[in-house]
């Protein structure tokens, strides 16, 4: 098969990072900082990058503020000729550290908030850090860079949400984003305690409708579809191996950020391949890409071009095996399972946090 060009890379610097959210959904054993890729090594896979393609980089973690040399990878990115973008939680941003990074290349802000309540927001972090995110938000504003506001969406804040967008105003956002929590790594063992009640992400929806119309397209309102309310598989990264690729901090080269659960994938890495084998030969992002993999009922389904299968990682979260259907798709055979769960009782939302990463 014709193995299309990727358009954007996720870079994820490091795992280290001064929260420690229930929802985080990278890997329960994080990548240690010693084992991190040096910024010279950034650079190549940057460019090996744009050669293949790509256009489009989000520098990511962790929180990419704890790289001293952030400034150096960014001016990288940039003179490969990449978009770049950097995901950040906002704590450790200041205001010579916003224009460093604004005159190496940086393009564009995403900052992350948990709640509109600064105490709630800190007991989902479980770190001080609302403070700080404020002032992050001043910052960027003040920095004439795009900014976009990303919530992930759960249990202890779905009910909190016209307060959350109100916040993303009133700091002066381009974009909100609002995504539901996605339940992979540390996330996957906090599930029961951020799993949302059908009702709350029913008046969420209503919500975002209502600000949407209210709002007449001056800020961009995004809402990732809850594939376990729909009952329809989520095209995840828009296809195994299709259009993205994940660096993480250590070399490693995934098809999606939580692929590194997935047993018998073997990921390659940068320091060993170049990443147009990586990326066009290898066993790891073939293993899923394209239709030849797909159980039934996904093979004979008129969705699978739009779904691509759904979710490999949530297949093997569930079902222990990646290679099943998408158990969110109502067609699944497994279907059951996710059913269970969104009907299931609820615990009272009391996460189990991480150690923290740094
Ligand atoms: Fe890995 Fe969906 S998160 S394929």
């Amino acid at each position: 098969m014709t193995v299309q060009a990727p358009w954007a890379l996720l870079a994820e610097l490091t795992h280290g990072c001064p929260l420690r959210c229930g929802y985080c959904s990278n890997p329960v054993e994080l990548i240690g900082r010693s084992r991190e890729l040096a910024a010279g090594q950034w650079s190549d896979v940057f460019r090996q990058a744009a050669d293949l393609g790509v256009v489009q980089t989000h520098l990511s973690g962790g929180e990419p503020l704890l790289r001293r040399d952030l400034s150096r990878i960014v001016a990288a990115a940039d003179g490969s000729g990449l978009y770049t973008q950097l995901v950040t939680s906002g704590v450790g941003l200041s205001e010579r550290r916003t224009a460093v990074l604004a005159d190496a290349g940086l393009r564009s802000v995403q900052l992350s908030v948990q709640h509109a309540d600064p105490r709630a927001s800190e007991r989902i972090a479980g770190a001080r850090s609302f403070a700080a995110k404020e002032r992050a938000a001043r910052l960027i504003r003040a920095s004439g860079l795009p900014f976009g506001l990303n919530i992930v969406l759960h249990r202890a804040n779905l009910d909190a949400l016209d307060d959350l967008i109100a916040l993303g105003l009133s700091w002066g956002a381009d974009r909100i984003e609002l995504a539901h929590t996605q339940f992979h790594g540390w996330a996957l063992g906090n599930r029961a305690a951020l799993l949302p009640t059908r009702e709350q992400v029913e008046r969420a929806r209503v919500s975002v409708a209502r600000w949407r119309e209210l709002l007449d397209g001056s800020m961009e309102l995004v809402w990732v579809a809850p594939d376990w309310v729909d009952v329809t598989a989520k095209p995840c990264m828009g296809g195994w191996g299709a259009v993205s690729l994940t660096v993480a901090p250590d070399g490693t080269v995934l098809p999606c950020p939580a692929a590194a659960a997935l047993p018998d994938l073997d990921p390659p890495n940068v320091r060993e391949h170049p990443l147009a084998w990586i990326w066009r030969e290898s066993k790891t992002f073939n293993a899923y890409r394209g239709e030849s993999w797909m159980p039934d009922p996904c093979r004979s389904c008129a969705l699978r071009t739009t779904d691509h299968g759904g979710c490999r990682c949530q297949a093997h979260a569930l079902t222990g095996d990646a290679g099943r259907t998408d158990p969110a798709c109502r067609h699944a055979p497994d279907h059951h399972l996710v059913r269970d769960l969104v009907q299931g009782p609820r615990d009272e939302p009391a996460y189990t946090y991480r150690k923290g990463g740094t």
